[in-house]
């Protein structure tokens, strides 16, 4: 593979995000004329380029694309505001950091993040933050927020809740820090095998998935965390299990605990999943998924599940910036 060179945000006034800025463009760039629509979605390049949606925006070579070799955040948007911004930034920064990439300087994400959600509109939304190693060539990383509507799909697992079938990941737990290339912790574009698991569980009747590691232990879901209800306790299987720390299970862990509740990271096991009192997959932006089947089993609703869809949206309003830093 050839060597990528040292990641860096691409110079301001370059005419595409993925092209080295000495290299003519290869073809016009796709960026939007003044006014023009930007359906589905807006993207805007780290360096505030707004392009045109419905037009090619990576080179073909990224590395982002050949290797899922990059980084990215997903994030709520409420009433046109990023939700944890500063969460997701520096959990972007420390992903990147684990790929040997060099992060951008948070206030360029910010003024790109902010450029894509004036297009979009204002409202409730669905923000992405992408950092890729750049092309194969060389050059410098690729960067760019995606704005879109909130899916469907998300606004009914909030309502309605979700089945979800238990798979095994096929892995075992390290101690932390023993392999740092698994690139445990990080949140890498490299997503395929959890969307395999989503299709698994939309083919055999659910809608998603809790991992399990191969001594039977709880993990999280492709896409989220998981949030269980034991009497008066909130439990969540603890990053040291090598999965992404969450932040929005750790948002309503600081709001649960300044209020009083008991919340802790504990080892979880598939049965204490069906034993609970309630059982959630978190994420930023889908929030507080009910769980209200597991493997072909109903789990009851229990007596929590509006106090922690409470103590999330508790957790997420806005304005972020009042909140007390969490890392
Ligand atoms: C693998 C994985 N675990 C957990 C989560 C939940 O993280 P957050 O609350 O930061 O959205 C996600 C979010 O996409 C994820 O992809």
């Amino acid at each position: 593979m050839a060597s990528a060179s040292p990641a860096s945000p691409e110079p301001p006034g370059a005419d595409t995000n993925a092209r080295p800025a000495t290299e003519p463009p290869a073809e016009p760039p796709a960026e939007a004329p003044a006014g023009a629509p930007t359906e589905p979605g807006t993207l805007v390049r780290l360096d505030g380029t707004v392009l045109d949606r419905s037009r090619p925006a990576l080179c073909a070579d990224d590395l982002g694309v050949l290797r899922g070799d990059g980084v990215f955040e997903a994030l709520l948007v409420t009433d046109g505001r990023p939700v944890l911004l500063r969460e997701h930034l520096d959990r972007l920064a420390r992903s990147a950091a684990a790929l040997g990439l060099r992060p951008p300087e948070p206030s360029a994400w910010e003024r790109c993040l902010a450029a894509a959600i004036a297009r979009h509109g204002g409202g409730d939304a669905y923000a992405r933050l992408v950092l890729t190693r750049g092309r194969e060539s060389g050059g410098p990383a690729t960067g760019y927020a995606l704005v879109d509507p909130l899916p469907a799909t998300t606004l009914r697992a909030r309502a309605d809740g979700i089945r979800v079938l238990t798979l095994t990941r096929g892995t075992v737990t390290l101690p932390p820090g023993r392999a740092p290339w698994l690139l445990h912790g990080a949140k890498s574009l490299s997503y395929a095998v959890n969307m395999a698991a989503q299709r698994w569980a939309r083919a055999h009747d659910a809608e998603d998935v809790i991992f399990l590691a191969e001594d039977g232990m709880v993990l999280e879901g492709p896409t989220s965390a998981v949030l269980l209800a034991r009497g008066d306790r909130l439990l969540s299987p603890p990053p040291e299990l090598g999965i992404l720390p969450s932040i929005a299970l750790g948002a309503l862990f600081a709001e649960a605990a300044e209020r009083g509740r008991h919340c802790a990271y504990a080892r979880l096991t598939a049965e204490d999943l069906h034993g609970g009192d309630g059982l959630w997959l978190v994420s930023s932006v889908r929030l507080a998924a009910r769980v209200r089947a597991l493997d072909g089993a109903d789990l009851p609703p229990g007596p929590h599940h509006d106090a922690v869809a409470a103590l999330l949206h508790a957790a997420c309003r806005n304005p972020a910036a009042d909140r007390p830093h969490r890392p």
